[in-house]
C-alpha cells in the first residue's frame, strides 16, 4: 500500500464563544478520519485554528472592555482544552490572528492581484456616523419592507422570510449605537470569482464533493457566480490589505487561509514542507471537513482563491449536517444548546464519539442526539457487548491460567471471519460511513458474545481436566475483543490505548488486527468503561442558564449559526419563542456569574408593559410551555409562549397582571408565533415566579 500524505482540517470555530456539541460533531468526524488514516499507516496531519477576525469579535471585545487580542487569547485556551478533552488529535491548533496566517494571506493576495483577479469598485453601504463605522447587514435592524414586522435584521425577515438589503428596511437603526444609519460610499476589493466558473465545474466533477453537494453547486453555477467582496473598511479587527490603507481582509477571506497559517506553524515545528502539500502539482491530499452551512465558501470561493494564488485545490470537501437534541434544534432557552465543557463535566468523550459515529454517514443529514437513545446505545454496545467480552474472558483466564494466553485459538475460523471484515470496515471509515463501520463491528461483537455464551467457559472451568480448553476459549474471546478494539481505535482512542496496554503490545496498527496474539501473559483486567446513568444525561439539559454564556457561533448547530454570532449576545427565551423565564433566571445564577452589562441606551430600547392574562392553556407536545393570550392595552392582544408550565396551573393565571417585553421581535415556533416575552424570576422548574405589578396597574401601562 502506498503511503498517502494527507492534510486534513475542521472548520475554524469562531473565537467568541465556547465549543458546543454541534461543533464537536465536526471535530469528532474529522478526528475519526484522521486517526483512521494514521492507524492505516498514512502520514496524516490534522490542523485547525480559531477564527478570530471580524466585526462581532471587535464589538464584543469593546463591550467587555478588553482588547480583541485578550478576548481571542482567552477563548483559544478554552478551545484547546475542550478539544483535547474530546479526544481530538490535532497536530496544531492555531489562530487566524497569527503572523503565519498574515504571511500566507498577503502572499496569496499579491499573487491573485498580480494575476488580475482583484477589481476595485465603489459600494454603497449603511454607515453609523456615531460609531464611525460601516455596518454589516446584521447590525442594522428595522421594520421588514415586506410585512412591516419591527426589529428585523438588515438582510432578511425572520417572520415572512423576505430577503433584502439594509437600505430597504423601514425605520432602520444601527444596533451599535441605536442611531439611524446613513448611506455612504466606499471603495471595495472584489475577487473575480466568475473567472473561475469552468475551473470549479471541472473540480466539482473530479469527485471532490458528494453527488448531493454537486447538485447544489450546479444550482449556484446556473445562477452565475458573483464576484466576491473581500475587503472591509476600518475599524475592523483583521489584517490590513497590502497597499490599501484602512482596508482589511474580510473575515471570510482569511478564515480558510487560517488552515494554511496553522499548517505553516506545524511545518516549522516538524520540519515538513509547506510547498510539498500546497504546490499546484502536489501529490499530497487536502481534505476539509465542514458544516453544510458553509459550503459556498469552501466549494466555490476557497478552491478558486487557491487556484488564483497558484496553489493546489482541495482533494475533497466533506460536509455534514447539524446536530439536533431530542429531535429539535439546539436552543439556549430550552437548555439544549449544550456546551462541550458541560457535556464533559458529566460524561467522558468516548460515549459522545461513539454515539456520533454510530449515526454518522457521508451525507448532509442532521444528526439527532437523543439523550435516552444515547444512554441506551452506549450502555448496550460499549458496556453490554464490547467490554463484556474482555471482562468475562480475562477474569477466567487469570483465575485458571495466570493470565497466560494459549498458544493456539479455540476457533481459528471465527478469528478469520473477524479479520476478513477488515476491508469492509476500512472502506466504510474511508468513505465517512462511520455508521456502517460501527454496524459491522457491532455485528462482530454480537458473534463474539454468542460464541462465549455457547462455549460457556465459566462452566468448563469447573472441570479441572478442561483447563487447556478453557484457556483456548478465553484466548479466543480476548483475541476477538482485541480485533474489535483495533477496528474501534479511531472512535474510542482512549479505551483502545488502555486495551492495547492490557495486551502488553506496542502501539497497534490496522494490520495488527490480522494477527492473533498467542502464548503471552496479559495484564490484570481493569474496567474499560462504565454504564451511563440516564439521570445524569437528563442533567445535561436541565439547567440552561449555566451554558448561556457568550455567543457560540459555528456551523454544526443550526441554532448557533451566524445570527447568534453577529448579534454577539446570548439568545434568550426569544430564540425559541419561550418566555423570559429561563432568561430572567439566568442573570443571577451564581454558576454563570453576572450577565455582561448593558448600556442605559440598550435598556431604554426595551418596551416593558403591564399585561393582563386573558387565557392560558397547555400545549400538546410542549412540556415546559404554556400558551398565554395577553391584553397589552393600547398595543392590543398578543399570544405569548412562556416556559412556566411546571410552576403554574393555567387556570390560576387568568386575570393576573404580569410584565411583558412588548417590543421583542415575534418568533415563529412549532406551536405558533410568540409575540412577546413574559418576565419571571427564579432558578427554574417549579420555582419560577412571574413578575407581577401591584394591582391597580392597568394593561398597557409602561413599566419603567
Ligand atoms: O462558520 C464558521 O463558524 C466559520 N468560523 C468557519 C470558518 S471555516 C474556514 F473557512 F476557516
Ligand atoms: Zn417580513
Amino acid at each position: 500500500m502506498t503511503r498517502r500524505r494527507i492534510l486534513v482540517t475542521s472548520a475554524l470555530p469562531y473565537a467568541n464563544g465556547p465549543i458546543h456539541l454541534g461543533y464537536a460533531l465536526e471535530a469528532i468526524q474529522t478526528d475519526i478520519w484522521a486517526r483512521f488514516q494514521r492507524l492505516r499507516g498514512h502520514e496524516c496531519h490534522y490542523v485547525c485554528a480559531d477564527d478570530t477576525h471580524g466585526t462581532p469579535i471587535m464589538l464584543k471585545a469593546q463591550k467587555d472592555g478588553i482588547t480583541p487580542e485578550a478576548l481571542i487569547d482567552a477563548v483559544h485556551a478554552d478551545h484547546v482544552r475542550d478539544l483535547a478533552d474530546l479526544g481530538i488529535s490535532l497536530d496544531n491548533f492555531g489562530s487566524t490572528h497569527s503572523p503565519e496566517t498574515r504571511a500566507v494571506a498577503e502572499r496569496m493576495y499579491r499573487i491573485i492581484r498580480e494575476r488580475g483577479f482583484i477589481d476595485r469598485r465603489s459600494v454603497r453601504q449603511a454607515y453609523d456616523a456615531k460609531a464611525q463605522m460601516f455596518l454589516p447587514d446584521r447590525y442594522v435592524r428595522g421594520n421588514c419592507p415586506n410585512c412591516n414586522t419591527p426589529d428585523q435584521y438588515g438582510d432578511s425577515c425572520e417572520v415572512c422570510g423576505a430577503t433584502y438589503s439594509p437600505s430597504d428596511l423601514k425605520n432602520p437603526v444601527s444596533t451599535v449605537t441605536g442611531t439611524t444609519p446613513v448611506e455612504r460610499e466606499s471603495e471595495h476589493y472584489f475577487f473575480r470569482l466568475s473567472a473561475f466558473t469552468d475551473m470549479l465545474r471541472q473540480w466539482v466533477g473530479s469527485g471532490a464533493v458528494t453527488t448531493g453537494v454537486a447538485r447544489k453547486l450546479e444550482e449556484w453555477f446556473s445562477q452565475g457566480l458573483k464576484d466576491w467582496d473581500i475587503s472591509r473598511d476600518a475599524p475592523y479587527f483583521g489584517f490590513e490589505i497590502p497597499d490599501a490603507p484602512g482596508k482589511y481582509f474580510y473575515v471570510w477571506f482569511d478564515a480558510p487561509i487560517g488552515y494554511l497559517g496553522s499548517f505553516t506553524q506545524l511545518c516549522a515545528r516538524q520540519g515538513l514542507s509547506f510547498e510539498e502539500f500546497l504546490a499546484p502539482d502536489s501529490d499530497a491530499e487536502l481534505h476539509h471537513f465542514i458544516g453544510k452551512d458553509i459550503l459556498y465558501f469552501h466549494t466555490l470561493f476557497w478552491p478558486a482563491v487557491l487556484d488564483a494564488a497558484r496553489m493546489r485545490r482541495p482533494t475533497a470537501v466533506h460536509a455534514h449536517g447539524f446536530v439536533t437534541v431530542n429531535g429539535e434544534k439546539m436552543s439556549k432557552s430550552r437548555g439544549t444548546f449544550i456546551m462541550a465543557r458541560r457535556y464533559l463535566d458529566h460524561f467522558g468523550a468516548e460515549s459522545l464519539r461513539y454515539y456520533y459515529a454510530s449515526k454518522l454517514g457521508a451525507g448532509l443529514d442532521d444528526l439527532d442526539l437523543n439523550l435516552d437513545d444515547f444512554v441506551a446505545r452506549c450502555n448496550s454496545d460499549i458496556v453490554g457487548k464490547l467490554v463484556n467480552i474482555a471482562s468475562r474472558c480475562a477474569a477466567i483466564l487469570h483465575r485458571g491460567s495466570g493470565g497466560e494466553l494459549a498458544a493456539q485459538l479455540h476457533d481459528a475460523d471465527l478469528q478469520h471471519a473477524f479479520t476478513a471484515a477488515a476491508d469492509g470496515i476500512a472502506s466504510a471509515y474511508e468513505h465517512l460511513d462511520y455508521a456502517g463501520a460501527i454496524r459491522q463491528i457491532m455485528g462482530l461483537a454480537d458473534r463474539a458474545n454468542l460464541y462465549i455464551d455457547q462455549t460457556k467457559p465459566w462452566l468448563m472451568a469447573k472441570d479441572a481436566a478442561r483447563a487447556a480448553e478453557v484457556q483456548r476459549v478465553c484466548t479466543q474471546g480476548l483475541n476477538l475483543f482485541r480485533t474489535l478494539m483495533i477496528y474501534l481505535k479511531p472512535v474510542l482512542p482512549f479505551m483502545a490505548d488502555k486495551a492495547n496496554r492490557f495486551f502488553g503490545e506496542s502501539v497497534w496498527s490496522w494490520e495488527d488486527a490480522g494477527k492473533a496474539l498467542l502464548g503471552r501473559r496479559i495484564s490484570a483486567y481493569e474496567p474499560l468503561a462504565t454504564r451511563l446513568d440516564p439521570k445524569v444525561a437528563a442533567r445535561l439539559i436541565e439547567t440552561p442558564a449555566e451554558d448561556a454564556a457568550p455567543a457560540a457561533a459555528k456551523a454544526g448547530s443550526p441554532a448557533a449559526g451566524k445570527a447568534t454570532a453577529s448579534r454577539g449576545t446570548v439568545a434568550t427565551g426569544a430564540a425559541a419563542g419561550a418566555s423570559a423565564a429561563p432568561a430572567a433566571s439566568s442573570a443571577p445564577a451564581p454558576a454563570s456569574g453576572p450577565a455582561p452589562s448593558i448600556s442605559i441606551d440598550e435598556f431604554g430600547r426595551l418596551d416593558l408593559r403591564v399585561a393582563k392574562i386573558l387565557a392560558a392553556d397547555h400545549i400538546e407536545g410542549a412540556d415546559k410551555l404554556l400558551r398565554l393570550q395577553v391584553d397589552l392595552g393600547e398595543l392590543g392582544r398578543r399570544q405569548v409562549f412562556a416556559g412556566i408550565r411546571a410552576a403554574y396551573e393555567p387556570a390560576s393565571l387568568v386575570g393576573k397582571l404580569v410584565v411583558v417585553v412588548a417590543n421583542l421581535a415575534p418568533r415563529k415556533m412549532r406551536f405558533g408565533v410568540s409575540e412577546g416575552m413574559v418576565l419571571a424570576a427564579g432558578p427554574g422548574g417549579k420555582d419560577i415566579f412571574l413578575v407581577s405589578p401591584e394591582s391597580g396597574a392597568a394593561a398597557g401601562m409602561r413599566v419603567k
